[in-house]
């Protein structure tokens, strides 16, 4: 694990885009894994405004979102496949046939899963992943539990996160409470990892990821073991990593 500091939610945004970019210009038919919530925004922003500049082409990049919640059409405003579409899609010149996240509405979870998986392999893998870290160290929607599920799978979000995730919508009642997630051996199999992190709500998550013993109550743990993750995280959320010594 490689950890770089930024000062701050701009900077860790646009440290985090310069990687994208740098991979996209690099390989133009990257798969990236990419990821929804508030932490990457800023990131998108960055992207977009590359783009209109014309530095970045996204013509033959493909994208794979981590997770999506169950019940959700991708036209439903709090749906990840909406989230993606008016933060990052409509604004590059990505082509939407290529890119990809769990259906929603699937009538046969099980099935919607194994999709999900062939369609990664298929795609050869996944070149960069993006990803986010929860409160409670979840990565993607593979949240704290007794083992590391390996495959998409179909989830029961903790209280925590349908707490965190309320504040996106109405009332406490409209958050979903199952997600469709990508595994931890689809996530772990992504040629390279980038994570990021900001603000003191992560900062605990953060160092366990780093430092912590690698257990599935703490999902990000098993990063650990990956041979090419970069985390960018900014004071706030290396707080902890700091109080404890392990960083000036
Ligand atoms: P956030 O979520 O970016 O909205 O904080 C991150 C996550 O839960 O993975």
């Amino acid at each position: 694990m490689v950890l770089h500091r930024a000062k701050d939610y701009n900077d860790m945004s646009r440290k985090a885009a310069n990687v994208i970019s740098a991979k996209v210009i690099l390989k133009p038919d990257s798969v990236l894994g990419l990821a929804t919530g508030s932490t990457p925004e800023g990131t998108y922003k960055q992207l977009i405004e590359w783009y209109k500049k014309g530095d970045i082409d996204f013509s033959q990049t493909k994208a794979v979102n981590l997770d999506e919640y169950k019940g959700l059409s991708k036209e439903d405003e709090q749906s990840y496949a909406w989230f993606m579409k008016t933060k990052l899609f409509e604004h590059i010149n990505i082509n939407l046939e290529n890119t990809y996240i769990p259906n929603g509405l699937a009538e046969n979870e099980e099935a919607e899963c194994t999709r999900y998986d062939k369609l990664i392999k298929d795609l050869g893998g996944v070149d960069l992943q993006l990803l986010g870290i929860g409160t409670n160290g979840h990565i993607g929607f593979n949240e704290p539990n007794e083992f590391f599920q390996k495959g998409t799978h179909c989830v029961k979000l903790t209280d925590e996160t349908i707490n965190m995730n309320s504040r996106f919508f109405e009332s406490m009642d409209l958050v979903p409470k199952y997600a469709y997630s990508m595994g931890i051996q689809t996530i772990m199999g992504a040629k390279s990892i980038l994570l990021i992190a900001s603000g003191k709500a992560k900062a605990n998550a953060l160092y366990e990821t780093v430092y912590g013993n690698i257990r599935p109550s703490v999902p990000g743990t098993i990063l650990q073991l990956h041979p090419d993750v970069t985390i960018i995280a900014d004071e706030e959320a290396l707080s902890v990593i700091k109080e404890k010594g392990l960083l000036k």
